[in-house]
């Protein structure tokens, strides 16, 4: 299989939706509001893409200052593909991108904690997310 790596390519929002979908990451991810979809493509600064023949097929997608945080806000290999190595050349050529202090940092869904572990991830206890719901200051 020849598969084409490409950083920061062009994506419709109907190209990442049907990866989404095809990797089953669109159970996690937004992909019935265009606009947060956009959103999510428009303002990310680091994004790696894989394509098999033209299609895409996989992608790690992040927001970073290229120094000292990159955070990884999805990573999706489509079912076919997965298993074959490329979910882990998505994260090494994003790596590549960073300066040698940038950790990457990222909320893994269920069934891939265990993939983060193996590839080389350490598990943070002190992780911490604030829903939109819920206001700081606020009583
Ligand atoms: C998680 C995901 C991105 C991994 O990509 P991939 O291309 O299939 O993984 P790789 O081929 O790089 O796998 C590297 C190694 O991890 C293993 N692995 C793959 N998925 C795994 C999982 N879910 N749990 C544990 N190990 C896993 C592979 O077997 C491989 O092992 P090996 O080196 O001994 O052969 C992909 O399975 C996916 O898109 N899953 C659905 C969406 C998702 O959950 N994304 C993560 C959101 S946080």
């Amino acid at each position: 299989m020849n598969i084409e790596y490409k950083i920061n390519a062009d994506l419709s929002p109907e190209q990442f939706i049907d990866l989404l979908k095809r990797s089953t990451l669109s159970e996690r991810r937004p992909i019935d509001d265009k606009n947060c979809i956009e959103g999510m493509l428009k303002n990310s600064n680091l994004s790696v893409t894989a394509w098999n023949s033209g299609t895409l097929i996989g992608i790690a997608r992040s927001v970073t200052d290229f120094s000292y945080a990159c955070y990884l806000s999805d990573l999706a290999v489509s079912k076919c593909h997965q298993k074959k190595g490329i979910g882990k050349q998505l994260l090494s050529i994003t790596q590549k991108q960073l300066g040698p202090k940038c950790k990457l940092i990222l909320v893994a869904a269920p069934a891939a904690n265990a993939y983060y572990e193996k590839i080389g991830f350490q598990r943070n206890e002190r992780c911490w997310i604030l829903e939109r719901s819920h206001r700081i200051g606020q009583r």
